[in-house]
């Protein structure tokens, strides 16, 4: 059993948990993702691992609820369990593994929307404890819904907040903001990485293809079981076919084909999208 040793309610249906699981705390990195289950009848969730503490051996998980089995989880409080918490799982972000010298000497752009800051945040935080420092854009529809703002502004280079209602920050998309970013205010960035909703992503993609900026994605958003098994998390990216819970989730975003995949998510929400999808295949 995996105890909970924090549970905080961060924004309307968004929950953070600090949960004990000392080997996949000392052994995750930033982009990789974790399998919990509260219990035998629970469904397996898969979640982007938000921070972590090899010395606590406690990691951080952020989950939205999207449907029955994020509600029960709503529900837990410090000192409960999960069953299973398996990880770390999934392929670590690519700078990870660059050479460090090279590394910063690299402009990097973050663009996290809505629950995406949960993921975006552990990597912008290994960044600035190697010495590289990374501008971040986190939107969301209000000021209320915006995610880990003190933890983000702690390890950015620069903090660029966007809300969808004006409320706080930059008053639009993060799209507006990145044009107003490069375009107007001559930034240069070598790489961007873009955490979010699908359509999100797909449309920062769509404009850093424009920019000619290469784009990072993660496809976290179409996992189901997160095991390679189910098929849900299939997708093209350019003419290969991936699984993002094997193969990714980061993948490049130029390449993604996102109205595809846009697609399955919303198949794998119903039964009979799922029945329908296993027929094609
Ligand atoms: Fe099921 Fe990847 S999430 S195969």
């Amino acid at each position: 059993m995996y105890k909970i040793v924090k549970a905080e309610k961060l924004a309307d249906m968004i929950y953070l948990m600090d949960v004990k699981a000392e080997r996949v705390a000392r052994h995750c990195q930033p982009g990789q993702f974790v399998i919990v289950k509260i219990d035998e009848i629970g469904e397996r969730v898969p979640l982007t691992i938000c921070d972590y503490d090899r010395e606590a051996g406690t990691v951080t998980i952020v989950f939205q609820i999207v449907g029955a089995s994020t509600e029960r989880m709503s529900r837990l409080q410090e000192g409960d369990s999960f069953k299973d918490f398996v990880g770390p799982l999934g392929v670590a972000s690519e700078f990870v593994t660059e050479d460090l010298e090279e590394l910063k000497k690299k402009k990097i752009l973050f663009v996290a929307g809505g629950v995406g800051a949960a993921p975006v945040y552990p990597q912008v935080k290994w960044l600035h404890e190697h010495g590289v420092e990374a501008d971040v854009i986190v939107g969301s529809k209000t000021k209320d819904m915006l995610l880990l703002e003190d933890e983000m502004k702690a390890v950015a280079g620069n903090y660029y907040p966007c809300t969808d209602d004006g409320s706080y920050g930059h008053s639009g998309m993060v799209t507006t903001k990145i044009e107003q970013l490069v375009s107007e205010e001559g930034k240069k960035y070598d790489v961007c990485v873009a955490i979010g909703p699908m359509i999100m992503m797909k449309f920062v993609c769509l404009l850093t293809k424009k920019l000619d900026l290469p784009t990072v994605v993660s496809m976290n958003p179409i996992m189901v079981d997160g095991t390679g098994m189910c098929g849900a998390c299939r997708l093209h990216v350019g003419d290969e076919i991936k699984f993002a819970c094997v193969d990714g989730p980061e993948f490049d975003g130029h390449l993604v084909n996102f109205d595809e995949s846009m697609e399955r998510q919303t198949l794998y929400k119903t039964a009979e999208g799922r029945a329908w999808l296993k027929e094609k295949e």
